[in-house]
């Protein structure tokens, strides 16, 4: 079917709704007998994009009209100057965006991008579709019609769109017979007993190596990079026992070769599932454990359906879900309530799972499933006569995906080694479930004396080791302190060898007896002729922010030492900010701009540019996380 019209679908997602939307198109062009495979943006090498013939972007704004983190390089892309207006020439477009009209930025991400793209050459073939939360009945009450627009239009392009005439849809059930898996069984003696299990490293390699190579893009964060091993040498609590938060100092040892990282750079993590979880999972769908299986992606006409799984050598299916398959991965999906509904047996939960697929059900859904946020074995729990098959399974439930964390080592002080700072994350639903984030509680249970191994990979981040002459203003509250803590690291070795430029850190926590990570070695930096210290030029400042009636910021610290850091930037200093509040680095930033204007003698607006200018110079970085 070489000569079937090509079809594109790319969105951009934060909370999941923009790939339920692009999903449902999916399904829509399918079931018009248009096979689509849906890609995340951070999935797709935007520089094919002058190749594609006809791409569908569906794209939510999210916060204050910010584009989702996994389209973020796309759009950096995008909006290189060096691309002509005839980039996309010849390149047909329709796009979607998810917003919500209750701001003031309403669905800016996807108006941005209708700009560039017909900026670029590409031409929108329908109007764009604008979807809003603040409608009763959410997204999708435009969704509907700008689908039915493009179905026709598509067609008037170029019938090979839809081979089988404008009018030919598959009902819905016949899809639901159609898993995009395909699971073969096979009989014990047909396995090569290379591939029995036992507890063996080499084994736990295979099966990472399988399981790596399953689901691309979402569970590998980077293919060329070789996972390795690291086992946990120490395990330790940065917070006061009985205090409302729980960080840890965690440190590891290459189990096999050493593999080479900077100061700045990433680790992910991926996490081993709970066993409890997996046995609960297992029993509920009724699996056999033991079974050895194979899965492969069902072709259509040639046509891969799906990229995400295949197993060419038996697994046993027990590993296989444990490796890929995140069973207690939170707030499963409309379209996964949608074939529960089709698999109900029991005719009052049918009914309720269909209200809850449908668009009159949306904000009960939103508050069973979201707000409590269920997970996938839960859910499955509350509708005992559903019986999904295991293709089902294996399509709908979300891989097991790996973790990323700043490193808080520096190499040089410690070879061999690699160590993270992490917030254990737990909390209490509405309805007093406690929950917990999958991997850094995983990891707090780990014991130092017994050597789990945890399968890890090295990424560049964003925050680029600084050399030793270059000054630097730090900013990192919370464990947005973990890369700093490289920093000073590396930058005590090197002062050993030659003069170094001064370094000012500014840190945040709670109170000075709870939460104050790292303390003693901040402070032991900040003495005589440390890193941090006066004497050198730099220094040392902490924010508590509930250790009075008013907030203590990072930024407050700033402002009060707004002459320090002036001195610094016009010795050419560089900014790192780093850390998880959303709104921690446009506050910092607005506190640079106002001690630029204040100290510099610059109207606010040349303050506002001389930062951008900054930036542009690769002297403004910042890591944030949620
Ligand atoms: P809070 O939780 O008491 O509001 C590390 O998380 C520290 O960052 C905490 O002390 C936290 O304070 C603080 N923080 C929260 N929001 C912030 C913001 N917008 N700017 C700077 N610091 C912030």
């Amino acid at each position: 079917m070489e000569d079937r019209a090509k079809l594109l679908i790319l969105y951009a997602t934060q909370t999941g709704n923009a790939q339920d939307a692009a999903e449902r198109v999916a399904r829509e062009a399918e079931r018009r007998g248009c096979p689509v495979n849906p890609l995340s943006m951070d999935e797709y090498d935007a520089r094919s994009l002058p190749h594609e013939d006809t791409v569908i972007f569906v794209v939510s704004t999210t916060g204050q009209g910010d584009a989702p983190d996994s389209m973020k390089a796309f759009w950096r892309f995008l909006l290189q100057r060096n691309l002509s207006k005839h980039w996309l020439e010849g390149v047909r477009y329709a796009l979607f965006g998810l917003g919500d009209s209750g701001y003031q930025k309403y669905n800016f991400v996807a108006k941005k991008l209708d700009k560039r793209l017909s900026d670029l050459g590409a031409m929108a073939i329908i109007e764009k579709g604008l979807g809003d939360d603040q409608h009763p009945s959410g997204y999708e009450a435009a969704l509907d019609p700008w689908m039915s627009s493009l179905w026709s239009m598509l067609n008037q392009i170029n019938h090979k769109f839809f081979p089988q005439g404008p009018d030919f849809v598959i009902p819905d059930m016949k899809l639901i017979d159609q898993p995009k898996v395909q699971i073969t069984y096979h009989c014990n003696d047909e396995v090569d007993p290379q591939f029995l299990p036992n507890s063996d490293l080499k084994w736990i390699e295979m099966q990472i190596e399988r399981a790596r190579s399953m689901s691309p893009g979402k569970f590998n964060p980077n293919k060329n990079r070789p996972h390795c091993f690291l086992k946990m040498i120490k395990n330790q609590p940065l917070t006061r026992a009985g205090c409302e938060k729980d960080v840890r100092h965690f440190e590891f040892e290459f189990v096999s070769s050493a593999i080479e990282y900077e100061v700045g750079d990433i680790l992910e993590v991926l996490p081993s599932q709970n066993p409890a979880a997996i046995d609960a999972f297992i029993e509920r769908c009724n699996l056999d454990p033991d079974a050895f299986i194979t899965v492969h992606t069902r072709e259509i006409d040639n046509h891969l359906l799906h990229t995400c799984t295949t197993v060419k050598v038996p697994i046993k299916l027990k590993a296989f879900v444990a490796l890929t398959m995140d069973v207690a991965s939170a707030s499963p999906r409309r379209y996964f309530f949608e074939v529960m509904s089709y698999f109900a047996t029991a005719p009052h939960e049918k009914e309720r799972l269909q209200y809850f697929a449908s668009a009159e059900g949306r904000d009960d859904l939103y508050q069973y499933n979201q707000k409590e946020r269920r997970t996938i074995l839960e859910v499955l729990e509350d509708f005992p006569s559903v019986q999904i098959p295991f293709e089902w399974l294996v399509q709908l439930v979300p891989p097991l995906k790996t973790r990323a964390f700043s490193i808080s080592s520096s190499p040089s002080a410690h070879p061999n080694q690699v160590h993270l700072t992490v917030n254990v994350v737990s909390w209490t639903t509405p309805f007093k479930r406690k929950r917990s984030g999958l991997c850094s509680m995983w990891l707090a249970h780990l014991d130092p004396e017994q050597s789990t191994h945890v399968p890890a990979w090295f990424q560049k981040g964003t925050l680029y080791p600084p050399p030793p002459s270059l000054p630097l203003i730090l900013i990192g509250p919370g464990t947005g302190c973990a890369p700093f803590r490289g920093f000073v690291e590396e930058r005590a070795i090197q002062s050993e060898s030659g003069a170094t430029a001064p370094v000012i850190f500014f840190f945040g926590c709670w109170n000075e007896n709870n939460d104050f990570l790292y303390r003693d070695f901040w402070l032991s930096h900040s003495q005589n002729d440390g890193v941090l210290s006066k004497a050198k030029g730099g220094g040392f400042f902490v924010a508590f922010s509930r250790d009075q009636p008013q907030k203590v910021y990072v930024q407050h610290k700033m402002r009060e030492n707004s002459r320090r850091i002036w001195n610094l930037l016009s010795e050419g200093a560089a900014i790192y900010v780093a850390g998880s509040s959303t709104k921690m680095p446009s506050d910092v930033l607005s506190a640079f701009e106002d001690i630029v204007s204040k100290e510099g003698g610059l109207p606010k607006e040349s303050a506002v540019r001389w930062l951008r200018a900054l930036e542009k110079a690769g002297k403004y970085h910042v890591e944030a996380w949620s």
